[in-house]
């Protein structure tokens, strides 16, 4: 069997790709993952476009594979040198093969629809086929897939909609994952009824705007007919189509998902951020919910969220976030913000400063704009200077240190659940004790408003998967520090699942790299 190596980049759409590709190469027996290029048969490169500067560490680390090529003798039966190195992602996707004049050690190039296609691509390039290109986009309106996760895991992505129609003036993605299509309500109940009885006790349904979840799917199973609406006006899938509410309250109420804690999502968009939804969050509502929204919003200043063809005013999306306050004062909130777009002055600045002060988010994802080719922006001059907008992004982060230093303090000495991802990777919590020895472990995991809380164990136990409560005894800008609280019937009320160990903690941020 090959042995594996995936770089991956960009966001949890790609995170979950990666793993899907590992599953599908395991199950073909086709590769074994490897956590060093050096020792792999097979590279791939999975790419995020986002920003120049995302497809610039992809590109530089496909640089760095040709020494690995160059370096291994020639394969007689292929007439190959090295590993086989493949472009894949939302670079892939745009690349298109042009790649190829200034890597020509590049075996083949694929997008993120030719992702099920890998075995017999990888098929292709044993076969001595070189410089190929899988980018087409899969012309039916029906989305269908089967999750698949590596090893036993109490934490998944779950696709439910792949693609983007909102076409923001400057974001590539509608062009790297083509047009918006959903799965079945059906179909997602199935796959993560299959999930939860493997051992997964939090998913993270998935999509670029998952609120549009059902608009245009033909294969609609007779869920009641219901309107969305927000103060903006009506919103989501047309009556008669399945929505991402429906989704949730079948999910809610099916027994098979009855061990299922959490349920959270990634992405939305304000325009199709519905009341219906907000009510979820409700005392009454789908309790399996977890208490966290990230909700990109982008810009405080109407005037830059119009250039950004974003469809609403500020106004609306501080009314959403009062109201869902309203519902579930313990809410966790987060945000994507760009600074710096095209005719960015001080005074638009100030109002996403402002915005913060306002929705006190718990964090927020900021990036520096970085015009896209072929973008409606990239055709707007980049007319803020680079000093400016690293500036900007500067003092925006501060400032939400600042915030999110208050919102963190204000936990401590309460006991909340965390679901625990791993073992922090700095185990600096620990004081040596008198003869030098650090007794104890620091694991790390997240309460259900998805705030990172550390704390240390000296038993042996392995919590990897488990729902502890953890009583908060310290803070800072970033995570929550506590003790757990030691419970006598911790043995009876532990999930009897062993969870694979080597899992790391999982990505719930905007971004991984890039
Ligand atoms: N679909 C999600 C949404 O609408 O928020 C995620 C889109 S994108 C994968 C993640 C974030 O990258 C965006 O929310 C935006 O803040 C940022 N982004 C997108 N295009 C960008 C660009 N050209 N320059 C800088 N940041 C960008
Ligand atoms: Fe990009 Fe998100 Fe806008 Fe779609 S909704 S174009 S993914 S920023
Ligand atoms: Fe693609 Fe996600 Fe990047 S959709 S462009 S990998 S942010």
């Amino acid at each position: 069997m090959k042995k594996v190596y995936i770089k991956t980049f960009g966001c949890q759409m790609n995170v979950a790709d990666t793993e899907r590709m590992l599953a599908l190469l395991t199950e073909k027996e086709q590769g074994i993952p490897t956590e060093d290029p050096k020792d792999a048969d097979l590279i791939i490169i999975n790419g995020c476009s986002v920003r120049d500067k995302a497809v610039h560490k992809a590109v530089s680390f496909l640089g760095e594979q040709q020494l690995l090529k160059r370096n291994s003798p020639i394969e007689p039966t292929t007439g190959r040198k090295g590993p086989i190195i493949a472009l894949g992602g939302c670079v892939g996707q745009l690349d298109k093969g042009e790649v190829f004049k200034r890597a020509p050690y590049l075996d083949f190039v694929f997008g993120p629809d030719a992702i099920d296609q890998l075995p017999e691509l990888v098929d292709r390039a044993e076969r001595g086929q070189r410089h190929f290109v899988q980018v087409e986009f899969d012309k039916t309106l029906s989305y269908s897939t089967q999750t698949k996760i590596q090893g036993t895991k109490a934490q998944a992505f779950v696709n439910i909609m792949k693609g983007c129609d909102k076409y923001c003036t400057y974001c590539i993605v509608p062009f790297t994952r083509g047009k918006e299509k959903s799965r079945t309500i059906q179909e997602t109940l199935d796959d993560v009824a299959q999930l939860v009885a493997g051992g997964v006790r939090e998913v993270t349904l998935l999509g670029q705007n998952v609120n549009s979840f059902g608009k245009g799917n033909p294969n609609t199973q007779g869920f009641e007919p219901k309107e969305l609406h927000n103060i903006i006006g009506k919103v989501g899938p047309r009556a008669g189509e399945e929505n991402f509410n429906q989704l949730l309250w079948a999910m809610e109420r099916d027994p098979r998902l009855e061990k299922l804690k959490r349920i959270r999502y990634t992405s939305s968009h304000p325009l199709d951020f519905s009341d219906e939804l907000i009510e979820c969050y409700a005392p009454n509502g789908v309790t399996k919910l977890a208490k966290h929204l990230h909700l990109p919003v982008q810009s405080g200043s109407n005037r830059i969220l119009q250039k950004m063809a974003r469809h609403h005013q500020i106004e609306h999306y501080i009314a959403q976030m009062d109201r869902l306050k309203e519902i579930c004062p313990e809410v966790g909130l987060s945000t994507d913000l760009i600074v710096g777009f095209p005719t960015e002055t001080e005074e638009d600045f100030q109002q996403t400063l402002a915005l913060l002060d306002r929705v006190q988010y718990d964090n927020i994802y900021a990036f520096a704009y970085s015009p896209r080719p072929g973008t409606r922006a990239s055709k707007m001059e980049d007319d803020v200077p680079n000093a400016v907008k690293n500036e900007r992004l500067n003092r925006l982060l501060q400032h939400q240190l600042k915030i999110a230093k208050n919102r963190y303090a204000e936990r401590v000495g309460q006991v909340m659940e965390v679901l625990v991802e791993g073992q922090a990777k700095h185990q600096n919590m620990i004081k040596p004790d008198a003869e030098g020895q650090s007794l104890g472990r620091v694991w790390t995991g997240r309460t259900t408003c998805n705030r990172v809380v550390n704390f240390i164990d000296t038993s042996a136990r392995n919590y990897l998967g488990q729902f502890l409560k953890v009583k908060i005894t310290a803070s800072t800008s970033l995570s929550l520090q506590g003790e757990l609280v030691h419970d006598p019937h911790f043995a009876e009320q532990s999930e009897n699942v062993s969870y694979s160990g080597s899992y790391t903690s999982a990505v719930t941020s905007s971004e991984v790299v890039g």
